[in-house]
């Protein structure tokens, strides 16, 4: 199992760009895991029994996604209602407490600019923002919350960039694992 555990979740990868690079990156980092949880469950259907032992296993945990209409994926949606209602609802002695203080890290692209992640932008509010249901979700389940890697411009970027967004991840998922 792995040191550092990034749940991918992409709807549409082979399509992906971004989230790839991104992916591609992190595999090169020692004791990095990357479960792309569509690719797992094309059904939709999460196991959760797996899913909250590998949970479990890991000593922190990075989401990993692209931003749709401010929020996540379906599939990690399903994933937070399954497996951590079960860990941290159902089960919260026994599964929950296990992972109490272990850091959790958000990775997200996003297609448009930091500007228009503004009050006088399109999206109106930083996209740091609009991540706060998933920084309370962690504050709920004793996760300690980390800064998250935003990747903005994703849908635009060249390749050049993209490359050196990976490398950056890279380096925050060193950091991560040092710190
Ligand atoms: C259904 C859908 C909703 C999206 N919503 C947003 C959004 O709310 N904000 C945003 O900046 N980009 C949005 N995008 C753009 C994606 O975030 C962007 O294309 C993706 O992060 C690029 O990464 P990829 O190359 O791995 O697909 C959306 C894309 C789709 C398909």
């Amino acid at each position: 199992m792995a040191e550092t555990l990034i749940l991918l979740c992409h709807p549409d990868y082979p399509s992906s760009r971004a989230n790839r690079a991104l992916a591609d990156a992190a595999r090169t980092v020692p004791e990095v895991e990357v479960v792309h949880l569509d690719a797992l469950y094309p059904d939709g259907r999460i196991d959760a029994g797996p899913e909250v032992a590998r949970l479990i296993a890991a000593r922190r945990l990075v989401l990993q996604f692209p931003v749709q209409w401010y929020s996540t994926p379906p599939l990690l949606k399903s994933w937070q209602d399954l497996v951590l209602t079960r860990m941290f609802y159902v089960n919260a002695e026994d599964e929950g407490a296990r992972i109490a203080g272990r850091p959790v890290m958000v990775a997200a692209t996003a297609g448009n600019r930091p500007e228009a992640y503004s009050e006088s932008g399109v999206n109106l509010f930083p996209l740091s923002d609009l991540l706060r249901p998933l920084q309370a979700t962690a504050h709920r389940c004793a996760l300690e919350w980390q800064e998250p890697f935003l990747n903005f411009g994703a849908r635009s970027a060249s390749n050049t960039a993209l490359e050196a967004a990976g490398q950056a991840y890279a380096e925050r998922l060193r950091a991560l694992a040092g710190g």
